[in-house]
C-alpha cells in the first residue's frame, strides 16, 4: 500500500475542511494533530484553499495534508507545488486520475456506482471515496456496492458522516478511513472554536482505539506458587479458573504466570479495537513496540508488547 494511504488508514479519519483564512487552517491542523488526527484534507472550495495547504505543509510537521475537491489537472499541479500529499475528488475525472498515477501522486477519486468503481479499477486505482455516502444509502448501500469487489477495493466513505454513524462504516473491512466535515464543522471554524474541534477529534480517536483494561498478568517463580495464589484468589471471589499452558487465567482477567514472564511484577494487557492504529497513535506519543514480541495469527496482529514498563509491569496490547 502507498505509504501516505497507509498513514491515512492508520489514522482512520480524514477531516474534510473548508476555510476562509489560511491561518485558521494551521490552527485547525495543529488542534487535530494534538488530539490524535495528524491528517487533514483542505478543499479547494474557497480562495484560501491553496494557501492553506502551503501553510500547513510549512508549519505543521507530521501532519499529512491533502487537497480536496480537486477537479482539474491544473489544480493537482497547484496543490502539489504547495506541499499536498494526496488528492481527493468528488467524482472520477480520468484526466486527474491518470495524471496522478503517471506522477506517482496518491489520488482518491469519488465514486457512486459499480460503473464508477470499475472505471477506477481499470485506471489502476484500488482505493476510492464513496461519495456522497449517506445520501446514496449509507452503510447498507456501501456493503451492497462493495460486495462484488471484496478483495480488490478499499473505500473512504464521505458525505453525511457524523459522530453517530462513522464507526459503523469504519467497522466494514474494506473501509480504510472515514472522511467528512463533522470533525471541523463550519460553525466551529467561523467561531474559532478549537476547543470544540479538539473534543470532536479526541472523542473520535478514543472510540476508534477503544482502549480498555483487558487483563493483568502476575508473575510467579514457579507453577506451584502460581497455583497456590490463583486457587486462593479464585476461592475468595468465586472466579472460574482456566489452566493454560503458561498460566492460570481467572475470570479471563487475572493471569497467574507459571514462571517469571515479561515485567518485574507481571504485565498489563490493554485491549484495543485496532492494534495497528493503536501502535501508530502511541508512536506519536514516543512509545515504540518491542519488535520481536509480536504475535500474528492468520495475518493479523493480535498482540504486541510496548517498549515500556509501568510500576514494574510490562504493557502489551491485545485485540478487543
Ligand atoms: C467532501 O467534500 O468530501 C464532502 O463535502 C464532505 O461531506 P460532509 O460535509 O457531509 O462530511
Amino acid at each position: 500500500m502507498n505509504e501516505i494511504l497507509k498513514e491515512l488508514s492508520l489514522i482512520g479519519l480524514i477531516p474534510v475542511t473548508t476555510v476562509e483564512k489560511s491561518d485558521d487552517a494551521v490552527e485547525i491542523s495543529r488542534t487535530l494533530a494534538e488530539n490524535g488526527i495528524s491528517c487533514i484534507e483542505i478543499t479547494l472550495r474557497t480562495e484560501a484553499g491553496l494557501d492553506s495547504i502551503k501553510s500547513i505543509a510549512e508549519n505543521c510537521p507530521g501532519v499529512v495534508v491533502g487537497a480536496g475537491t480537486v477537479l482539474t489537472v491544473q489544480q493537482v499541479e497547484q496543490v502539489m507545488e504547495r506541499g499536498a500529499k494526496f488528492i481527493v475528488s468528488p467524482g472520477l475525472n480520468p484526466d486527474v486520475v491518470s495524471y496522478c498515477i503517471d506522477n506517482d501522486i496518491l489520488v482518491i477519486p469519488g465514486v457512486a456506482t459499480p460503473s464508477d468503481i470499475e472505471k477506477a479499477l481499470s485506471l489502476g486505482i484500488d482505493t476510492v471515496k464513496l461519495f456522497p455516502a449517506e445520501a446514496l444509502g449509507g452503510v447498507k448501500y456501501l456493503k451492497a456496492v462493495v460486495a462484488p469487489y471484496q478483495n480488490i477495493l478499499k473505500l473512504v466513505p464521505t458525505g453525511g458522516l457524523n459522530t453517530q454513524n462513522y464507526l459503523e462504516y469504519l467497522n466494514i473491512p474494506q473501509v480504510i478511513a472515514c472522511g467528512g466535515s463533522w470533525l471541523t464543522p463550519s460553525d466551529a471554524i467561523k467561531e474559532k472554536n478549537y476547543h470544540k474541534m479538539a473534543n470532536l477529534a479526541n472523542m473520535a480517536i478514543k472510540q476508534i482505539l477503544g482502549f480498555k483494561l483487558h487483563h493483568v498478568g502476575l508473575n510467579h517463580a514457579s507453577e506451584e506458587s502460581a497455583k497456590k495464589a490463583s486457587d486462593f484468589f479464585a476461592s475468595l471471589f468465586d472466579f472460574a479458573v482456566h489452566d493454560g499452558t503458561g498460566s492460570f487465567m481467572l475470570a479471563s482477567q487475572f493471569e497467574f504466570m507459571k514462571s517469571k514472564f515479561a515485567g518485574d511484577n507481571g504485565h498489563i494487557a490493554i485491549g484495543t479495537n485496532s492494534i495497528p492504529r493503536a501502535v501508530y497513535y502511541l508512536n506519536k506519543k514516543g512509545i515504540q513496540i518491542v519488535p520481536d514480541k509480536q504475535i500474528v495469527k492468520n495475518g493479523k496482529l493480535i498482540s504486541v508488547y510496548l517498549d515500556m514498563s509501568i510500576s514494574g509491569f510490562a504493557v502489551h496490547l491485545v485485540q478487543n
